[in-house]
């Protein structure tokens, strides 16, 4: 029976106001079993003695092996572990098939990757409604320099520095995302144009190169609108040096590099790659996979008349860049 004097769901969602990192809560059971669930319960409680706590659902299929096993695991994950947290939010089943595991105490699993870890002893348990509280002791720790997975309001999220949200006092042009943008890429193509020019290659063969890059084997035709979405039209008489040259051929009217300009390309991609692992230096692993998600949300966002051939939904897949933080259904 429901003796929730408030909307049980509106609730949750308050609840879900408070921001709290994801953990994974590991024991091994009576059975020989590991069990292991998420949770986002997880507090610290006392440095001297070193106690933590979490709450388990009385209805987890877990919480027995939790509540009579003497130790427990807790494992903070990372911003690369989510999937790790879904699979775990998931009732009963194979959760720890194909993980690499070390051993705690009385045997309990320890999972790898994760930005901190603590091993405890199961100290005291308390009653809290439909969840029991547990506590326990710290005996061991590790601390890994991972940037952690943030929960809020049922769904994912990522550590962003605040400095970061406060609004620049900029001017106008300087705060625009157009300049900003462009700014960016100008700066990342320069050493990159530098190179292509001491090749003796001119501004309308870098581009030609890039969009090649990013879509051999179109027709003519798509080509064309391509170089268009640029802002500039591409020359015939460039394609046909370019098929003079022998660096591109066409084939049943699909335009491919030959082997030499193959070899272009992948030289082209070797100087782009050097530009952005030297652009991405100022930023966290972490911080640059956001940078990438952000701006690819911009991009599907905008550019509505885009040739469909563009193959933006490559881009996003290569980068993984389609999820997005959306409510968890499993979520509490
Ligand atoms: C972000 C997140 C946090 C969660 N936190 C808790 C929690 O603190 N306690 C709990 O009992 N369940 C929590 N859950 C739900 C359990 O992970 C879920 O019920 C799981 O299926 C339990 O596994 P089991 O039934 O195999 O024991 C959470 C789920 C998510 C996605």
């Amino acid at each position: 029976m429901n003796t929730t004097p408030f909307d049980p769901k509106q609730f949750r969602q308050a609840l879900g106001a408070f921001t709290t990192g994801v953990t994974i809560v590991t024991t091994r059971g009576a059975d020989a079993q590991d069990y292991g669930m998420t949770a986002n319960s997880f507090n610290s409680v006392s440095i001297d003695p070193p106690m933590v706590l979490w709450s388990i659902n009385k209805d987890s299929s877990s919480a027995q092996a939790f509540t009579e096993g003497a130790h427990f695991a807790v494992h903070i994950l990372a911003t690369d572990q989510e999937a790790l947290s879904n699979r775990f939010a998931k009732s009963g089943a194979d959760k720890f098939t194909g993980l690499n595991l070390q051993r705690g105490p009385s045997d309990i699993p320890l999972l790898e990757g994760c930005s901190a870890r603590f091993q405890c002893k199961t100290t005291y348990q308390y009653e809290g409604g439909d969840h029991i509280i547990l506590v326990g002791e710290v005996l061991a720790f590790d601390r890994f320099d991972k940037a952690p997975l943030v929960f809020h309001s049922g769904g994912y999220r990522r550590l962003q520095p605040a400095a970061a949200q406060r609004p620049t006092s900029a001017i106008y042009g300087e705060n625009w995302l157009g300049f900003l943008l462009g700014r960016a890429y100008y700066q990342l193509q320069l050493p990159i144009r530098q190179q292509l020019q001491a090749m003796g290659m001119q501004d309308q063969d870098f581009e030609l190169l890039g969009i090649l890059s990013f879509s051999e084997g179109r027709t003519l035709d798509e080509l064309f609108r391509l170089f268009e979405f640029t802002g500039k039209a591409l020359a015939e008489e460039q394609l046909a040096l370019w098929l003079q040259k022998g660096l591109l051929t066409l084939d049943s009217g699909r335009v491919l590099f030959t082997d030499k300009g193959r070899q272009l390309a992948i030289q082209w991609l070797a100087f782009a790659k050097a530009a952005e692992m030297n652009a991405l230096e100022a930023l966290a692993f972490d911080e640059a996979q956001q940078l990438k998600l952000l701006i690819g949300r911009v991009i599907q966002h905008t550019g509505s008349e885009l040739p469909a051939h563009w193959r933006k939904e490559n881009i996003w897949q290569d980068n993984n860049l389609w999820q997005q933080p959306d409510a968890i259904a499993s979520a509490r």
